[in-house]
């Protein structure tokens, strides 16, 4: 009989990355996807970046409970970020007597391990101990996607911005083995692969640790710019991106490599959080508004047709309106191609937890509202400038809207939508930009 298996992604690229393992490792063990929760085995891939993200999983596991009530036989398994910290842990397994299996995000490795303990008959297994190892990287994987990929370089945080739970939760910052990644990207190249997005949470600040054969070892070999220039010669492989770039470790190596290598995609995630100085020191994120301002201008400067994305938080704790003002400020200046809007989101065990002055919900919503929509009319008048160009996409998708159309990614990570035949996904192709909508384009192929 077909046993069946269903994953639920919250989160970022690393989060998706990881599914795509655990994918990997059903379908080794003869599991087949399907496209609903009424499948054998159902995991939830969680993210806790902001309270609303577990508010998420939380309402989800009551969708589950009624599911598994139809078919008591179905395990459920929670991971991820989430599932990293111990309260959350200790709720699961008080509350939610019907989740089988728990694990975090430093152990996904052992989920092979874990699953078959369910499957011999154990009704709940939880392993959330930190052991930190490479052996996630050497796990199965089934990709989502056949011609494009996501490649770790780095795990964890070491950056401790005050406001953000994820080095408690992803652990300490350690970069792979060079060979090892470029290794990987042969091997994707040769499965079909022509664009990798290079992951981490912060690229720049590649090589300072590197982990061989689940041994750490101190004292940089290689930055951030030199393994991308290493990806760049790779053979068969068309475009990289990476993801996520702080701006205090954004070397001018860096944007000397994005100008001259014709296959790093023309767009880059600057995480600005705030243009205020005073809070980027309280949120210790070890740049200025000044500074900020000065690199954006530098980075367009030596790449004109670059877009530029970032994220920005509203109503972190001690915002006066003079640095919501700030915020406005940096956002006019940068002129975002596009921008990440959040509402502050207090993250227990965060030093900026205890902070004073938290805003209230009222201020934080006024600012919010008036920030998304001078982002939103900025991201409008950067869309129309390219209209009438001609650019390279990479096809995607069928478009889900528009029947007979395609969906394209450009090499600045803009949406165009074109005529054409399902064929043509995972190929690069010429297009023209013939209208703008808001903030992706209608075009043609030519
Ligand atoms: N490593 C990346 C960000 C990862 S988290 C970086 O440093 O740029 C993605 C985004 O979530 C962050 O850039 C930040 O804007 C937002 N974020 C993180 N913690 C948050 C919190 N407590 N409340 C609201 N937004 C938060
Ligand atoms: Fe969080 Fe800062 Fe690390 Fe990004 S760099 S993951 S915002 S602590
Ligand atoms: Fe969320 Fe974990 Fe990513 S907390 S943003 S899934 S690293």
């Amino acid at each position: 009989m077909l046993k069946t298996y269903h994953i639920t992604t919250f989160g970022c690229q690393m989060n998706a990355r990881d599914s795509e393992k655990l994918s990997g490792v059903l379908e080794e063990m003869g599991y087949e996807e399907i496209d609903s929760e009424s499948a054998d085995i159902v995991l939830i891939n969680t993210c806790t970046v902001r309270e609303n993200a577990n508010e998420r999983v939380y309402g989800h596991l009551g969708q589950l409970k009624n599911i598994k009530k139809k078919n008591p036989g179905m395990i459920i398994g929670i991971c991820g970020c989430m599932m990293q910290e111990l309260d959350e842990v200790e709720k699961i397994k008080k509350s939610y007597p019907f989740v089988n299996l728990v694990f975090g995000t430093h152990n996904i490795w052992k989920f092979p391990k874990l699953l078959q303990q369910v499957l011999n008959g154990q009704k709940r297994v939880f392993d959330t101990v930190e052991e930190i190892n490479d052996e996630a990287d050497k796990l199965p994987v089934k990709r989502v996607y056949q011609f494009k990929s996501g490649v770790n370089i780095m795990y964890g945080c070491d950056n401790f911005c005050t406001y953000c739970i994820v080095p408690y939760v992803r652990g300490r910052e350690r970069s792979r083995n060079p060979e090892e990644i470029l290794d990987e990207i042969r091997r994707l190249v040769k499965s079909g692969v022509v664009e990798v997005m290079l992951l981490g949470q912060n690229v720049n600040s590649y090589g300072k640790r590197v982990m061989k054969d689940g041994v750490i070892t101190d004292g940089s070999t290689i930055t951030f710019a030199q393994l991308l220039r290493e990806v760049c010669s790779i053979d068969g492989l068309e475009r990289v991106r990476f993801m996520t770039s702080h701006p205090k470790d954004l070397s001018d190596e860096l944007i000397d490599v994005i100008a001259s290598k014709p296959k790093v995609c023309h767009h880059l995630h600057l995480p600005l959080q705030s243009g205020s100085s005073k809070l980027l020191k309280k949120m210790n994120r070890h740049y200025t508004k000044e500074s900020y301002i000065e690199l954006v201008e530098k980075i367009r400067k030596a790449v004109p047709d670059i877009s530029i994305t970032t994220d920005i938080i509203v109503g972190f704790p001690g915002e006066t309106d003079e640095d919501f003002e700030d915020t406005m400020d940096v956002v006019n200046k940068a002129g975002y191609e596009s921008a990440f809007t959040f509402i502050y989101s207090k993250r227990t065990g965060t030093p900026a937890a205890d902070f004073p002055d938290q805003v209230s919900p009222e201020v934080i919503k006024s600012r919010f509202d008036r920030l998304l929509t001078r982002v939103q009319e900025i991201a409008a008048e950067k869309t129309l400038i390219h209209v009438g160009k001609e650019m390279s996409a990479l096809i995607e998708d069928t478009d889900d809207h528009l029947d007979g159309y395609l969906t394209g990614r450009l090499s600045n990570n803009m949406v165009v939508h074109v005529p054409g035949d399902k064929c043509l996904i995972g190929k690069i192709v010429n297009v023209r930009l013939n209208e703008a909508k808001g903030f992706y384009y209608l075009g043609e192929i030519i």
